[in-house]
Protein backbone atom coordinates (compact mmCIF):
# COMPACT_ATOMS: atom_id res chain seq x y z
CA UNK A 1 0.00 0.00 0.00
CA UNK A 2 3.14 2.72 0.97
CA UNK A 3 5.60 1.75 -1.63
CA UNK A 4 4.63 4.08 -3.86
CA UNK A 5 5.05 6.40 -1.13
CA UNK A 6 7.65 9.51 -1.69
CA UNK A 7 9.69 11.14 0.67
CA UNK A 8 8.34 14.69 1.22
CA UNK A 9 10.60 17.80 1.47
CA UNK A 10 11.66 18.65 4.90
CA UNK A 11 9.50 21.86 5.82
CA UNK A 12 11.32 24.46 5.20
CA UNK A 13 10.96 26.25 8.64
CA UNK A 14 10.73 24.08 11.24
CA UNK A 15 13.03 21.28 9.12
CA UNK A 16 15.68 23.50 10.02
CA UNK A 17 15.36 22.80 13.56
CA UNK A 18 15.81 19.01 13.56
CA UNK A 19 19.38 20.13 11.22
CA UNK A 20 20.29 22.14 14.44
CA UNK A 21 19.38 20.41 16.92
CA UNK A 22 22.00 17.49 15.05
CA UNK A 23 24.65 20.01 14.98
CA UNK A 24 27.06 19.45 16.99
CA UNK A 25 29.06 22.96 17.12
CA UNK A 26 28.67 24.88 20.47
CA UNK A 27 28.99 28.40 18.42
CA UNK A 28 26.08 27.82 16.43
CA UNK A 29 22.73 30.44 16.18
CA UNK A 30 18.74 29.35 15.39
CA UNK A 31 17.67 32.32 13.57
CA UNK A 32 15.21 30.15 11.17
CA UNK A 33 12.48 29.77 13.14
CA UNK A 34 10.11 32.55 14.72
CA UNK A 35 10.77 32.36 18.22
CA UNK A 36 11.88 34.84 21.08
CA UNK A 37 14.73 34.44 23.09
CA UNK A 38 15.67 36.43 25.86
CA UNK A 39 19.45 37.72 26.14
CA UNK A 40 20.46 34.87 27.87
CA UNK A 41 19.36 32.76 24.87
CA UNK A 42 16.26 31.59 26.83
CA UNK A 43 13.31 30.58 25.89
CA UNK A 44 11.11 33.31 28.27
CA UNK A 45 8.27 31.82 30.56
CA UNK A 46 6.60 34.85 31.17
CA UNK A 47 5.84 35.98 34.68
CA UNK A 48 2.14 36.81 33.56
CA UNK A 49 2.09 32.91 32.69
CA UNK A 50 3.67 31.83 35.43
CA UNK A 51 1.28 33.74 37.81
CA UNK A 52 -2.37 32.58 35.97
CA UNK A 53 -0.33 29.09 36.25
CA UNK A 54 -0.25 29.49 39.82
CA UNK A 55 -4.14 30.84 40.10
CA UNK A 56 -5.11 27.75 38.05
CA UNK A 57 -3.07 25.26 40.45
CA UNK A 58 -4.33 26.75 43.70
CA UNK A 59 -8.52 26.01 41.81
CA UNK A 60 -7.37 22.38 40.55
CA UNK A 61 -10.18 21.90 37.55
CA UNK A 62 -11.27 18.24 36.25
CA UNK A 63 -10.69 18.10 32.28
CA UNK A 64 -13.82 17.60 30.89
CA UNK A 65 -13.88 17.83 27.17
CA UNK A 66 -14.10 22.58 26.43
CA UNK A 67 -16.84 23.05 24.18
CA UNK A 68 -16.18 22.70 20.39
CA UNK A 69 -15.36 26.38 20.04
CA UNK A 70 -13.32 26.60 23.06
CA UNK A 71 -13.67 28.23 26.56
CA UNK A 72 -15.55 31.37 26.35
CA UNK A 73 -13.96 33.63 28.32
CA UNK A 74 -11.22 32.99 25.91
CA UNK A 75 -12.98 33.54 23.25
CA UNK A 76 -14.40 36.51 24.56
CA UNK A 77 -11.25 37.80 25.39
CA UNK A 78 -9.85 37.57 21.93
CA UNK A 79 -12.85 39.44 20.32
CA UNK A 80 -12.22 42.17 22.96
CA UNK A 81 -8.36 42.21 22.32
CA UNK A 82 -8.93 42.04 17.91
CA UNK A 83 -11.76 44.25 17.55
CA UNK A 84 -12.29 46.24 21.54
CA UNK A 85 -14.53 45.28 23.93
CA UNK A 86 -16.78 48.25 23.30
CA UNK A 87 -16.30 47.96 19.82
CA UNK A 88 -19.84 48.19 17.92
CA UNK A 89 -18.83 44.52 16.30
CA UNK A 90 -18.62 43.01 19.69
CA UNK A 91 -21.62 44.73 20.96
CA UNK A 92 -23.83 44.10 18.87
CA UNK A 93 -22.94 40.25 18.66
CA UNK A 94 -21.84 40.11 15.11
CA UNK A 95 -18.36 38.52 15.79
CA UNK A 96 -18.20 34.61 15.54
CA UNK A 97 -14.77 33.53 17.80
CA UNK A 98 -13.21 29.96 17.93
CA UNK A 99 -10.47 29.26 19.86
CA UNK A 100 -8.01 27.28 17.57
CA UNK A 101 -4.96 25.32 17.76
CA UNK A 102 -2.65 27.94 17.61
CA UNK A 103 -2.62 30.93 14.58
CA UNK A 104 -2.41 28.14 11.86
CA UNK A 105 -4.85 26.36 13.14
CA UNK A 106 -7.21 29.65 13.13
CA UNK A 107 -6.13 29.76 9.58
CA UNK A 108 -6.51 26.22 8.91
CA UNK A 109 -10.38 26.70 10.10
CA UNK A 110 -10.80 29.56 7.85
CA UNK A 111 -9.56 28.05 5.00
CA UNK A 112 -12.10 24.84 5.17
CA UNK A 113 -14.78 27.01 5.83
CA UNK A 114 -14.15 29.26 3.32
CA UNK A 115 -13.08 26.34 0.33
CA UNK A 116 -17.14 24.79 1.52
CA UNK A 117 -18.25 28.07 1.48
CA UNK A 118 -17.25 29.47 -2.09
CA UNK A 119 -15.34 26.20 -3.61
CA UNK A 120 -14.39 28.27 -6.72
CA UNK A 121 -12.45 30.99 -4.84
CA UNK A 122 -9.17 32.06 -5.51
CA UNK A 123 -6.74 32.79 -2.71
CA UNK A 124 -3.88 35.22 -3.07
CA UNK A 125 -1.02 35.60 -0.60
CA UNK A 126 1.52 38.45 -0.76
CA UNK A 127 4.66 37.85 -2.66
CA UNK A 128 7.00 36.38 -0.57
CA UNK A 129 4.71 35.17 2.52
CA UNK A 130 5.21 32.99 5.17
CA UNK A 131 5.88 29.75 3.35
CA UNK A 132 3.22 27.98 5.43
CA UNK A 133 0.59 29.40 4.07
CA UNK A 134 0.77 28.19 0.04
CA UNK A 135 1.27 25.17 1.78
CA UNK A 136 -1.75 25.58 3.91
CA UNK A 137 -4.32 27.23 1.69
CA UNK A 138 -3.23 24.70 -0.83
CA UNK A 139 -3.95 21.74 0.88
CA UNK A 140 -7.23 23.53 1.81
CA UNK A 141 -8.01 22.76 -1.70
CA UNK A 142 -7.91 26.31 -3.08
CA UNK A 143 -5.86 27.60 -5.84
CA UNK A 144 -2.84 29.75 -4.66
CA UNK A 145 -1.87 32.71 -6.66
CA UNK A 146 0.67 36.02 -5.31
CA UNK A 147 -0.04 39.73 -5.03
CA UNK A 148 3.07 41.65 -5.62
CA UNK A 149 4.19 42.91 -2.23
CA UNK A 150 7.92 43.10 -1.69
CA UNK A 151 10.48 45.31 -3.68
CA UNK A 152 14.10 44.04 -3.75
CA UNK A 153 15.79 46.20 -5.76
CA UNK A 154 14.11 48.97 -3.12
CA UNK A 155 14.52 47.04 0.02
CA UNK A 156 11.06 47.84 0.89
CA UNK A 157 7.06 47.52 -0.36
CA UNK A 158 6.52 47.56 -3.48
CA UNK A 159 3.16 49.59 -2.59
CA UNK A 160 2.04 49.99 -6.36
CA UNK A 161 2.56 46.75 -7.59
CA UNK A 162 0.30 45.43 -4.67
CA UNK A 163 -2.41 48.00 -5.34
CA UNK A 164 -2.72 46.61 -9.30
CA UNK A 165 -2.33 42.85 -7.91
CA UNK A 166 -6.04 43.82 -5.99
CA UNK A 167 -7.23 45.56 -8.60
CA UNK A 168 -6.98 42.75 -11.33
CA UNK A 169 -8.07 40.11 -8.88
CA UNK A 170 -11.79 38.69 -9.80
CA UNK A 171 -14.36 39.15 -6.91
CA UNK A 172 -14.95 36.98 -4.52
CA UNK A 173 -11.09 36.52 -4.16
CA UNK A 174 -9.59 35.91 -0.47
CA UNK A 175 -6.48 38.07 -0.01
CA UNK A 176 -4.63 37.06 2.97
CA UNK A 177 -2.80 39.87 4.37
CA UNK A 178 -0.58 40.16 7.09
CA UNK A 179 -2.29 42.46 9.72
CA UNK A 180 1.44 43.89 11.19
CA UNK A 181 5.06 42.54 11.11
CA UNK A 182 4.94 40.89 7.97
CA UNK A 183 6.46 37.40 7.81
CA UNK A 184 8.97 37.08 6.01
CA UNK A 185 9.79 40.73 4.94
CA UNK A 186 9.84 43.07 8.30
CA UNK A 187 7.94 45.86 6.06
CA UNK A 188 4.11 46.82 6.86
CA UNK A 189 2.16 49.45 5.29
CA UNK A 190 1.57 52.64 6.78
CA UNK A 191 -1.93 53.21 7.89
CA UNK A 192 -2.81 55.28 4.85
CA UNK A 193 -1.24 52.95 2.50
CA UNK A 194 -3.79 50.34 4.53
CA UNK A 195 -6.59 52.72 3.49
CA UNK A 196 -5.95 52.30 -0.04
CA UNK A 197 -6.07 48.77 -0.28
CA UNK A 198 -9.51 48.52 2.50
CA UNK A 199 -10.81 50.76 -0.50
CA UNK A 200 -9.62 48.49 -3.24
CA UNK A 201 -10.73 45.32 -1.24
CA UNK A 202 -14.15 46.57 -0.68
CA UNK A 203 -14.34 48.37 -4.23
CA UNK A 204 -13.36 44.74 -6.20
CA UNK A 205 -15.68 42.34 -3.77
CA UNK A 206 -12.53 40.73 -2.12
CA UNK A 207 -12.51 38.66 0.95
CA UNK A 208 -10.18 40.00 3.36
CA UNK A 209 -8.44 37.24 5.41
CA UNK A 210 -5.93 39.00 8.34
CA UNK A 211 -3.19 36.93 10.04
CA UNK A 212 -2.30 38.58 13.26
CA UNK A 213 0.16 36.42 14.35
CA UNK A 214 2.57 39.03 16.12
CA UNK A 215 0.05 41.22 17.47
CA UNK A 216 2.46 43.68 19.86
CA UNK A 217 5.91 43.10 18.31
CA UNK A 218 5.75 45.96 15.78
CA UNK A 219 4.46 49.66 17.59
CA UNK A 220 2.19 48.05 20.66
CA UNK A 221 -0.66 45.98 20.92
CA UNK A 222 -3.23 48.91 19.98
CA UNK A 223 -1.04 50.64 16.97
CA UNK A 224 -0.26 46.83 15.11
CA UNK A 225 -4.51 45.91 15.42
CA UNK A 226 -5.44 49.16 14.19
CA UNK A 227 -5.85 48.19 10.74
CA UNK A 228 -9.01 46.04 11.71
CA UNK A 229 -10.44 48.99 12.64
CA UNK A 230 -9.94 50.30 9.49
CA UNK A 231 -12.08 47.16 7.73
CA UNK A 232 -14.57 47.55 10.18
CA UNK A 233 -15.22 51.16 9.06
CA UNK A 234 -15.66 50.44 5.73
CA UNK A 235 -18.45 47.88 6.56
CA UNK A 236 -16.38 44.68 5.33
CA UNK A 237 -16.76 41.44 6.37
CA UNK A 238 -13.91 39.79 7.44
CA UNK A 239 -12.09 37.12 8.62
CA UNK A 240 -8.66 37.01 11.65
CA UNK A 241 -6.85 34.69 12.66
CA UNK A 242 -4.73 35.04 16.07
CA UNK A 243 -1.62 33.68 17.59
CA UNK A 244 -0.65 33.85 21.23
CA UNK A 245 2.54 31.78 20.73
CA UNK A 246 4.93 34.54 20.37
CA UNK A 247 2.85 37.48 22.19
CA UNK A 248 2.67 35.25 25.39
CA UNK A 249 5.69 32.71 24.78
CA UNK A 250 3.01 29.76 24.91
CA UNK A 251 4.35 28.35 21.17
CA UNK A 252 4.23 24.49 22.72
CA UNK A 253 0.79 25.30 23.90
CA UNK A 254 -0.68 26.10 20.22
CA UNK A 255 -3.37 28.74 21.62
CA UNK A 256 -4.94 30.89 19.01
CA UNK A 257 -8.27 31.73 17.22
CA UNK A 258 -10.30 32.30 14.64
CA UNK A 259 -12.89 35.80 14.37
CA UNK A 260 -15.27 36.25 11.84
CA UNK A 261 -16.62 39.64 11.11
CA UNK A 262 -20.26 38.81 9.94
CA UNK A 263 -23.25 41.72 8.93
CA UNK A 264 -25.10 40.61 12.12
CA UNK A 265 -25.63 38.65 15.06
CA UNK A 266 -27.86 36.21 13.12
CA UNK A 267 -25.21 35.85 10.40
CA UNK A 268 -22.47 35.23 13.30
CA UNK A 269 -24.36 32.72 14.47
CA UNK A 270 -24.70 30.79 11.43
CA UNK A 271 -21.62 31.47 10.63
CA UNK A 272 -20.00 29.82 14.32
CA UNK A 273 -22.18 26.95 13.83
CA UNK A 274 -20.17 25.89 10.39
CA UNK A 275 -16.93 26.79 12.03
CA UNK A 276 -18.05 24.32 14.50
CA UNK A 277 -18.52 22.06 12.19
CA UNK A 278 -14.95 22.33 10.86
CA UNK A 279 -13.70 21.35 14.57
CA UNK A 280 -15.97 18.76 15.58
CA UNK A 281 -14.61 17.14 12.23
CA UNK A 282 -11.06 17.76 12.40
CA UNK A 283 -9.95 17.54 16.24
CA UNK A 284 -13.22 17.84 17.91
CA UNK A 285 -12.62 20.62 20.59
CA UNK A 286 -9.93 22.23 21.63
CA UNK A 287 -7.41 21.57 24.64
CA UNK A 288 -7.82 23.72 27.63
CA UNK A 289 -4.48 24.74 29.38
CA UNK A 290 -2.99 27.19 26.76
CA UNK A 291 -6.03 28.64 26.22
CA UNK A 292 -6.90 29.03 29.86
CA UNK A 293 -4.16 30.62 30.81
CA UNK A 294 -4.50 33.31 28.37
CA UNK A 295 -7.97 33.68 29.80
CA UNK A 296 -6.92 34.52 33.07
CA UNK A 297 -4.31 36.88 31.54
CA UNK A 298 -6.35 38.37 29.35
CA UNK A 299 -9.61 39.03 31.99
CA UNK A 300 -7.42 40.16 35.19
CA UNK A 301 -6.35 43.83 34.74
CA UNK A 302 -3.09 43.65 36.60
CA UNK A 303 -1.85 40.53 35.00
CA UNK A 304 -2.83 42.16 31.69
CA UNK A 305 -1.05 45.13 32.03
CA UNK A 306 2.09 42.64 33.64
CA UNK A 307 1.46 41.11 30.09
CA UNK A 308 1.80 43.89 27.95
CA UNK A 309 4.73 45.23 29.73
CA UNK A 310 6.69 42.04 28.96
CA UNK A 311 5.89 41.95 25.59
CA UNK A 312 6.96 45.78 25.48
CA UNK A 313 10.10 44.56 27.17
CA UNK A 314 10.40 41.71 23.83
CA UNK A 315 9.93 44.44 21.59
CA UNK A 316 12.30 46.78 22.93
CA UNK A 317 14.97 43.99 22.80
CA UNK A 318 14.55 43.33 19.45
CA UNK A 319 14.56 47.00 18.51
CA UNK A 320 18.01 47.13 19.93
CA UNK A 321 19.20 43.72 18.47
CA UNK A 322 18.36 45.25 14.95
CA UNK A 323 20.25 48.40 15.58
CA UNK A 324 23.11 45.96 17.26
CA UNK A 325 23.05 43.76 13.98
CA UNK A 326 23.86 47.16 11.22
CA UNK A 327 26.24 48.04 13.98
CA UNK A 328 28.27 44.61 13.72
CA UNK A 329 27.76 44.23 10.37
CA UNK A 330 29.45 47.21 9.74
CA UNK A 331 32.36 46.61 12.36
CA UNK A 332 32.80 43.53 10.77
CA UNK A 333 33.77 44.79 7.05
CA UNK A 334 30.13 44.67 5.34
CA UNK A 335 30.48 47.74 2.71
CA UNK A 336 26.99 47.59 2.01
CA UNK A 337 24.62 50.21 3.97
CA UNK A 338 22.21 47.53 6.33
CA UNK A 339 20.37 50.03 7.69
CA UNK A 340 17.36 48.93 6.07
CA UNK A 341 17.79 46.29 9.07
CA UNK A 342 15.90 48.85 11.53
CA UNK A 343 13.43 49.97 9.24
CA UNK A 344 11.71 46.37 9.26
CA UNK A 345 9.84 45.38 12.01
CA UNK A 346 8.95 42.34 14.16
CA UNK A 347 10.85 39.13 14.78
CA UNK A 348 12.36 38.77 11.42
CA UNK A 349 14.93 40.52 8.52
CA UNK A 350 14.63 39.93 5.36
CA UNK A 351 18.39 39.97 5.08
CA UNK A 352 18.56 39.93 0.97
CA UNK A 353 20.79 36.84 1.07
CA UNK A 354 20.66 34.61 -1.82
CA UNK A 355 20.09 30.86 -1.19
CA UNK A 356 23.73 30.15 -1.33
CA UNK A 357 24.64 32.33 0.62
CA UNK A 358 22.24 31.15 3.20
CA UNK A 359 23.79 27.31 2.80
CA UNK A 360 26.92 28.97 3.32
CA UNK A 361 26.09 30.32 6.34
CA UNK A 362 24.50 27.43 7.80
CA UNK A 363 27.43 24.69 6.40
CA UNK A 364 30.55 26.76 7.49
CA UNK A 365 29.29 28.54 10.01
CA UNK A 366 26.39 27.14 11.88
CA UNK A 367 24.39 30.54 11.43
CA UNK A 368 20.44 28.87 10.53
CA UNK A 369 18.27 31.04 8.31
CA UNK A 370 16.15 30.56 5.91
CA UNK A 371 16.94 29.40 2.36
CA UNK A 372 15.14 32.67 1.28
CA UNK A 373 17.19 35.04 3.40
CA UNK A 374 14.92 35.56 6.77
CA UNK A 375 16.35 35.45 9.20
CA UNK A 376 14.89 35.67 12.61
CA UNK A 377 16.08 38.69 14.68
CA UNK A 378 14.63 37.94 18.36
CA UNK A 379 16.62 34.93 18.54
CA UNK A 380 20.10 37.33 18.64
CA UNK A 381 21.49 38.13 21.70
CA UNK A 382 24.99 39.73 23.13
CA UNK A 383 27.20 36.67 23.07
CA UNK A 384 25.72 35.59 19.41
CA UNK A 385 25.75 38.79 17.57
CA UNK A 386 29.14 38.80 17.04
CA UNK A 387 29.68 35.41 15.73
CA UNK A 388 26.96 36.00 13.50
CA UNK A 389 27.86 39.20 12.20
CA UNK A 390 31.43 37.91 10.97
CA UNK A 391 29.74 34.72 9.51
CA UNK A 392 27.82 37.33 7.24
CA UNK A 393 30.00 39.30 6.57
CA UNK A 394 32.30 36.31 5.53
CA UNK A 395 29.49 36.12 2.94
CA UNK A 396 28.69 38.52 1.15
C1 LIG B 1 7.84 31.17 11.61
O1 LIG B 1 7.47 31.77 10.61
O2 LIG B 1 9.02 30.85 11.79
C2 LIG B 1 6.87 30.86 12.70
O3 LIG B 1 5.61 31.32 12.35
C3 LIG B 1 6.88 29.44 13.10
C4 LIG B 1 6.30 28.53 12.08
O4 LIG B 1 5.42 27.76 12.45
O5 LIG B 1 6.70 28.55 10.92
Amino acid sequence: LFSAVEMAPRDPILGLNEQFAADPRPNKVNLGVGVYYDDEGKLPLLQCVQLAERALMEKPAARGYLPIDGIAAYDNAVKALVFGAASEPVQSGRVATVQAIGGTGGLKIGADFLKKLQPGAQLLISDPSWENHRALFTQAGFEVGTYAYYDAAQRGLNFAGMLASLEAAAPGTVVLLHACCHNPTGYDLTPAQWAQVVAVVKARGLTPFLDMAYQGFGHGIVEDGAVIQQFVAAGLDLLVSTSFSKSFSLYGERVGALSVLCASKDEAARVLSQLKIVIRTNYSNPPTHGGAIVAVVLNDPKLRELWEHELGEMRVRIKHMRQQLVAGLKAAGVAQDMGFITEQIGMFSYSGLSKEQMLRLRGEFGVYGTDTGRMCVAALNSHNIGHVCRSIAAVV
